[in-house]
């Protein structure tokens, strides 16, 4: 490896440039979604193997009622849904409060103004009667933001098991971030994607259409055209392993030969041996005994569950402790 007068602009150059010169190489997970891999998400979501969405969305249909009942304040409350992508299981849901009479405002909160302009639209044609006001931002930022919302309940909603793109300490730090902006009415309701047969978790990491495959390399496409890399995606293998002890899913992208990337950007030629890995995403499953000591070590307690017919998934209700 060569490195020579690095300026390092972003912090996604600085990851990249720490990832790919560590021992095992790695590259986070967050950096698969720019345009491209928004609309690669899309597709995973729809692909009947990534069974996560039909199970939340399931959950909501089934469930809707007593998740109402459960969100519900005589006085109002104010709706937060962190990373809220298109919104649409969460449709179902406001749906069902607006019909019920429920006095509620819709806060989406994502980092893409892009998606957060769809949402909006798409509410006020669907449910006119919404009233939604989405923000901006990152979540930690929009989340100290958030504290000041507690003239009336707050309800937090991370669904799509997003939290399991975090190792178990950082779930805790984010977890008890969200509980720090917590009053003691609040609820924060938060999707978890269960332990089960670990074939059926490899199947949803590992489709045969290699739409995962072509989501996971969209980190060697953005670095090449961000950063002047020159990846030769195709000597890349996308590689997918469960753990069932831990609960961990990995993802890595393994060199199928010796070669060397250069990135100019970055002044820095990374060598890869034959066979050498990137790991680049953890999908982590749960069962309730890892949820209860997530939630002990976060100050927060579970009050309530729902999951699909299958077990497959589960939504959890937290309050503050
Ligand atoms: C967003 N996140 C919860 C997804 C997951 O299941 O880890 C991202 C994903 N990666 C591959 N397929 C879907």
């Amino acid at each position: 490896m060569t490195n020579t007068n690095i300026t390092y602009i972003t912090t996604f150059e600085k990851e990249v440039a720490e990832g790919l010169t560590a021992f095992p190489k790695s590259l986070s997970s967050k950096y698969i979604y720019d345009k491209k891999g928004d609309a690669l998400f899309q597709q995973i979501m729809a692909m009947p193997s990534y069974y996560l969405t039909d199970c939340e969305f399931s959950i909501f249909e089934e469930h809707r009622e007593a998740i109402s009942d459960a969100f519900s304040h005589p006085e109002g409350f104010d709706l937060i849904e962190l990373g809220a992508g298109d919104g649409k299981k969460t449709k179902i849901l406001l749906k069902h409060l607006y019909k019920r009479g429920d006095n509620f405002t819709y806060l989406p909160i994502d980092i893409s103004q892009n998606v957060l302009d769809g949402l909006k639209k798409s509410v006020q044609k669907e449910i006119p009667g919404v009233a939604i006001q989405p923000q901006q931002g990152m979540y930690f930022e929009v989340l100290d933001s958030l504290a000041q919302y507690n003239s009336r309940k707050k309800v937090i909603m991370v669904l799509g098991s997003n939290i399991g793109n975090l190792l178990h300490p950082k779930a805790i730090e984010f977890l008890t971030h969200i509980k720090e902006v917590m009053s003691a009415s609040d609820l924060l309701f938060m999707g978890f994607d269960q332990k089960k047969n670990p074939q059926t978790i490899l199947d949803a990491y590992n489709d045969p259409e290699g739409i995962t495959e072509a989501f996971n390399k969209n980190l060697l496409h953005r670095i090449n055209t961000e950063m002047d890399a020159n990846f030769d995606a195709d000597s890349f293998k996308h590689w997918e392993t469960y753990d069932p002890e831990t609960g961990t899913a990995k993802s890595y992208l393994v060199s199928t030969k010796e070669q060397d990337v250069t990135i100019n950007k970055l002044g820095v030629d990374i060598h890869f041996a034959a066979w050498e890995s990137i790991h680049t995403e953890i999908s982590q499953k749960y069962d309730d005994t890892i949820v209860e000591w997530l939630a002990a070590e976060s100050d927060l307690e579970i009050v309530n569950q729902f999951t699909d017919n299958k077990g497959y998934y589960k939504n959890y209700l937290f309050k503050k402790k």
